[in-house]
């Protein structure tokens, strides 16, 4: 097996100081990768260089997979690079407890599923602009209240796209990966998470082409939420589900609240596929309020870089470094204030190492 190159990317806030660690414990466990961490993000800008450099870019377009932190302003170029332009156009999001880890529901053991979030279409990116254009373009159209653009007077508008390609791609691999999971003993279902009640065209696209697709393998169980009710069951049975799929800024919202119930966002990795090169970042974002004081959690990001072990075809490191991590959070000395806990990325990071 040639070794395999990785490129990290810190980013901006909390970014760096997660990727740090990371790759100090994938390089110390001895796994077989090549790790490059050209300076880019943050870190380049006050070093007075392009947050982006090109070269940095040729690095990713070698690599076989990219580790990202977290995007807030200089690294907004990298992650629309990552996430737009290679076309990664999945963005897979287990929610799974480790017990141990700081969840505020009774009983969390057991939980272990996952958003698979269309990351491509939907509202992101932003397609915006103002109304009074929009409703100088379209004077024919009318809403469902049989209102003209015109008559809602000055304010902003946002698009919202959902594509047959773009839907048909994501669902293929809803079905893919519930099929993978129920040859590992979970149910084989998928719940498809949409507002089809009120955006009958858009999300009835999206559900309709979700539905048909798992409906192809008798082996699989459907069903269906509207995004609401979905937010509320996932509070309430969090058990119940097994693989949802959903459009992108739902997917979004519901995985930040998805990780609350297995401890929070210092915790949630994920992993953008499809695309021309896979990339691993956490859930969460820049953590502006916590950045440069050495106390955000790095689970997110490890657990990301397991995502990519994974992802690479080494899946008994992959579980080697899952065991470590969770055998943390099973000792419960080393962990972060956001876990109840007192220790520094550092040491969470040290008791990682000791584990493995
Ligand atoms: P955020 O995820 O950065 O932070 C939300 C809250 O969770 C904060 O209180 C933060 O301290 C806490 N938190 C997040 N990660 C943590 C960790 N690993 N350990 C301990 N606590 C943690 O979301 P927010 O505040 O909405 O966004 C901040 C910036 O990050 C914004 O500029 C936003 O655009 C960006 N962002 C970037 C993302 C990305 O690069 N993929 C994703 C989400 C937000
Ligand atoms: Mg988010």
């Amino acid at each position: 097996m040639t070794r395999k190159k990785v490129v990290a990317l810190g980013g901006d806030g909390v970014g760096p100081e997660v990727m740090e660690v990371t790759c100090h414990i994938l390089e110390k466990a001895g796994f077989d990768l090549e790790i490059a961490r050209p300076l880019s993000g943050a870190e380049a800008v006050k070093a007075g260089e392009n947050a982006f450099p090109e070269a940095v870019k040729v690095l990713c377009e070698q690599s076989d997979a990219i580790l990202f932190g977290a995007a807030e302003g200089p690294s907004l170029s990298i992650l629309v690079y990552l996430r737009w332009l290679l076309d990664n156009y999945i963005n897979l999001r287990p929610v799974k407890y480790y017990p141990g880890a700081f969840s505020p529901l009774k009983e969390p053991t057991g939980i272990d599923c996952l958003i698979v979030r269309e990351n491509s279409e939907g509202l992101y990116p932003g397609r915006e602009g103002d109304l009074a254009w929009l409703a100088a373009k379209l004077p024919d159209y009318r809403d469902p209240l049989g209102r003209s653009l015109d008559d809602y007077g000055a304010g902003k508008f946002a698009l919202r796209l959902i594509t047959e390609k773009g839907t048909a791609r994501i669902a293929r691999y809803a079905a893919d990966l519930a099929r993978q999971r129920k040859s590992r003993g979970f149910p084989g279902k998928v719940t498809c998470i949409t507002k089809s009640n009120l955006l009958g065209q858009t999300c009835g696209l999206f559900r309709k082409i979700v539905e048909d697709e798992i409906g192809r393998d008798a082996g699989l169980q459907y069903e269906h939420f509207h995004v609401d009710d979905a937010a509320r069951r996932l509070v309430r049975f969090p058990g119940t589900f097994d693989v949802m799929v959903t459009s992108n800024m739902f997917g979004d919202i519901l995985a930040d609240e998805a990780a609350e119930l297995v401890g929070g966002l210092g915790i949630a990795p994920s992993a953008c596929l499809g695309g021309r090169k896979a990339y691993f970042e956490p859930v969460h974002g820049s953590a502006p309020d916590i950045a440069g004081k050495g106390i955000v959690n790095p689970t997110a990001m490890i657990l990301s870089a397991k995502m990519m072990l994974d992802h690479l075809n080494m899946p008994a490191e992959a579980l080697t470094l899952e065991k470590a991590v969770s055998d943390v959070y099973r000792q419960g000395n080393s962990l972060t204030p956001d876990q109840g806990g007192k220790a520094t990325t550092r040491q969470f990071a040290e008791a990682v190492l000791w584990n493995l």
